[in-house]
């Protein structure tokens, strides 16, 4: 990827190597999975699936039926490849879509899993979705959210996570989280918060592997990405912000 045309974050990070960009790193994605019985007769839909990571890993796992959509036409080409390179195409779907125009048949699936995503959204396009969410889930499914929580919304705080995220973002409370699901008719039954992970070196090792987190590592320490990296560890470590793990049932 070219340097100039990097500009969020989250594809920052993915350039010098991290595959898993949720605030609480993979540590607290396997927690989330654990809070539900994922069998094979499952029918599970990630929602900004990015890469394809959490897709190829979870039917690894589990052998469920899995589809993955993200509304970035280039990154879903790259979970494509990726997932050919596994020779597992014929397994796992993806697909480009707008999680806020959720073309799926009511009731498809059991379970949506929907990870550092929600929290780039504003509330009202929060709330959209999450109907979305839903519509799309059968009764008495499943939804495991992975999002960043705050202190508190002021303009501040969202200004200090906008700015290590380099795009415009909207986290809300913990409190608010759990108000947002059951406003939209989920019943969270299980949740963990704790500090943000994501750029500990210790959680970079477990998602990436010893040989992956070196790569990283020397990536971002190179020329031309050092500053921009020590940046946003050091903002990172200056703001109070929290990775937030909820898993919801759909409620009627
Ligand atoms: C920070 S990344 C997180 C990727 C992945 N879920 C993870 O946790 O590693 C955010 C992802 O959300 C996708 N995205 C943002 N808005 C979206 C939307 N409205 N519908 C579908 N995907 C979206 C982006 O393209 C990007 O791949």
């Amino acid at each position: 990827m070219e340097k100039d045309k990097i500009s969020f974050g989250h594809d920052f990070l993915k350039m010098l190597g991290r595959t898993r960009l949720r605030p609480g790193g993979g540590l607290m994605t396997d927690w989330l999975l654990n809070q539900v019985q994922i069998d094979k007769d499952m029918h599970v839909l990630e929602v900004a699936c990015n890469r394809g990571d959490n897709l190829i890993r979870i039917y690894t796992k589990y052998k469920c039926e899995i589809i993955g959509i993200d509304n970035d036409p280039v990154i879903v080409e790259q979970a494509k490849e990726n997932i050919k390179i596994l020779d597992l195409d014929k397994e796992i779907e993806v697909k480009n879509m707008d999680a806020l125009k959720l073309d799926f048949e009511d009731e498809t699936f059991d379970l949506i899993i929907n990870e550092a995503m929600l929290t780039m959204l504003p509330n009202e396009e929060k709330a959209k979705t999450l109907k979305n969410y839903h519509r799309a889930l059968k009764k008495g499914g499943y939804l495991l959210t992975h999002d960043v929580a705050v202190e508190n919304e002021s303009e501040d705080v969202r200004r200090q996570l906008s700015r290590f995220t380099n795009m415009n973002v909207y986290p809300l409370t913990v409190e608010n989280w759990n108000r947002l699901l059951i406003e939209n008719s989920f019943r969270p039954f299980s949740q963990r918060t704790g500090r943000m992970i994501l750029l500990d070196r210790d959680t970079i090792i477990k998602d990436e592997g010893p040989i992956g987190a070196a790569n990283f590592y020397k990536n971002a320490y190179a020329e031309g990405n050092r500053d921009r990296f020590t940046k946003m560890l050091e903002r990172s470590q200056n703001t109070k912000i929290s990775y937030i793990v909820l898993a919801s049932k759909k409620e009627n």
